[in-house]
């Protein structure tokens, strides 16, 4: 058999023979240059043949063998026999042939939701002030980490987070938030977005029902619907979460996910008596609350309302927060408080599935919140935002005059102004992107029935000295 075009010219440089050797005759096998059975001479044979080492061919023989491309026994070597794909060029195979990228159910989960934009534009939501980041301490922290940092630190975190930073959030959560709360109550996430997939991967079974807030957080239903779940939208009004009678009996939740202590996006406060209903119709119904307390820090004239969780002794809520919108969202660190009869197989189960890391950062986060830094950084920035919040207020005011209609003021980094319904709020943020504006459409968190008409404006990262030229221009977007 003619086997020189095995090494024929030209070579590619710097590729040794015996590779250059195994892909070649990988192609021939591939292509069917060589058909399924054909025999294949000795290796010294070969070897002569193509002027090489013997152990050159053994090595692209035995590699080739190993992939199942060629078979060895006691009669020699010979073509395997192939699958008609694996023979098949790239090119030729019908495009009918491609699996679908995404199963069903995520292709469902994330069809409607926009592949948000990360970047940081005047009026971004949920983007925090980059600039008063504490970088001199945060690095200091991480840099004491880094020092004190043993082989343990880089493996997988602990079973439910770093102890020093459990112990040093539930002394904060007691002490900010009035939190009474052990630190084997507390798992570290990263993030609310991963403490959600926990959530609906460990609290409900698939196909159950979640109930979300209408409007409400889009990354929440993404979660929700990529691990099985039924998403049913629940209006919010003015007091929060509207569930009607309809919702409790006909949409049976598993789970129930709520903003109370400002509703994303309306910006609206769950009343008492509608926390303290949802908690009992939850615990009838066998559900369970989670209350995403995203931005509660900084609230405004005056401490927040009191959380969801620990309102009432065994209340069926688990608590998330996050450090995206008080440290940097790139830090991915946020905690769940889980009530304490289920925290230890919670915790155990989310360590199974998650395989959580950062143990240097959680190290750092701990020695940044013990020091009193923490608690330093959210009591300026909580001034910041205020004065950010008042500046925002009177450039609209001015701007748009007696029909300008606020909402969301509480707390948080985002407004809600309310546009008339001849404005149509995704063209006006589409006109508003066009003069790079991060502003997004309230009816975007929005599902139907429920119609909401206005702009979402985040001013967390929105320096004081650029708020009039950014109000200027959201006006030209509006149309005035
Ligand atoms: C309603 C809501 N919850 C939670 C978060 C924080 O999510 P994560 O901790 O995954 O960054 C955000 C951030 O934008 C939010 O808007």
């Amino acid at each position: 058999m003619e086997l020189d075009w095995l090494l024929a010219p030209p070579l590619p440089e710097a590729v040794p023979r015996q590779q250059v050797l195994y892909r070649r005759l990988r192609e021939a096998v591939l292509t069917g240059r060589l058909p399924s059975g054909t025999r294949l001479p000795a290796s010294r044979g070969l070897a002569a043949t193509l002027g090489i080492a013997r152990n050159t061919v053994l090595f692209a023989y035995e590699q080739l063998v190993a992939e199942g491309c060629l078979i060895a026994d006691r009669q020699g070597t010979r073509v395997a026999e192939l699958p008609a794909a694996a023979r098949a060029s790239p090119r030729a195979v019908p495009a009918l042939h491609v699996p679908q990228v995404l199963s069903a159910r995520a292709s469902a989960a994330v069809r409607r939701e926009p592949a948000g934009d990360d970047e940081a534009l005047p009026f971004s939501p949920g983007v925090p002030d980059f600039g008063a980041f504490p970088f001199r301490a945060w690095r200091a922290c991480l840099e004491r980490a880094w020092r004190d940092a043993g082989w343990r630190q880089l493996g997988y975190a602990a079973h439910g987070g770093d102890p020093s930073l459990r112990a040093a959030l539930a002394a904060h959560l007691g002490s900010a938030r009035g939190l009474a709360v052990d630190a084997a109550q507390i798992l570290i996430t990263s993030g609310t977005q991963a403490a959600l997939d926990l959530c609906a991967r460990l609290l409900a079974d698939h196909r159950d029902t979640v109930w979300v807030e209408n409007p409400g957080y889009l990354a929440a239903r993404v979660a929700f619907g990529l691990a099985g779940l039924q998403v049913h939208d629940v209006a919010v009004d003015a007091e929060g979460l509207a569930a009607g009678a309809d919702d409790w009996q006909r949409q049976r939740p598993r789970l129930i996910m709520v903003t109370p202590s400002h509703q994303y996006p309306t910006g609206r406060v769950m009343s008492l008596p509608r926390r303290f209903a949802l908690i009992e119709r939850a615990r009838a119904a066998g559900a369970w609350i989670i209350e995403d307390d995203y931005d509660s820090e900084f609230r405004r004239g005056g401490p927040a309302p009191p959380a969801l969780f620990g309102l009432q002794a065994d209340a069926p809520v688990v608590h998330a927060g996050t450090f995206s919108k008080t440290l940097y969202p790139g830090l991915r660190l946020g905690y769940l408080v889980l009530p304490r009869p289920i925290a230890a197989d919670f915790i155990h189960a989310a360590a199974l599935a998650t395989r959580a890391g950062q143990g240097i950062e959680q190290r750092a986060l701990a020695d940044f919140i013990e020091r009193g830094h923490y608690t330093t950084h959210m009591r300026r920035m909580r001034a910041r935002y205020s004065s950010r919040q008042a500046a925002l207020r009177a450039a609209l005011q001015q701007a748009f005059g007696p029909g300008l209609a606020l909402s969301g003021g509480e707390a948080g980094l985002h407004l809600v102004m309310w546009l008339p319904d001849e404005l149509d709020d995704t063209g006006v943020a589409a006109r508003a992107a066009q003069l790079g504006l991060g502003v997004r459409a309230l009816s975007a968190y929005t599902r139907p029935p429920v119609r909401c008409n206005g702009l979402v404006l985040g001013y967390g990262n929105l320096d004081e000295g650029a708020v009039e030229g950014a109000v200027a221009r959201l006006k030209r977007a509006v149309g005035g």
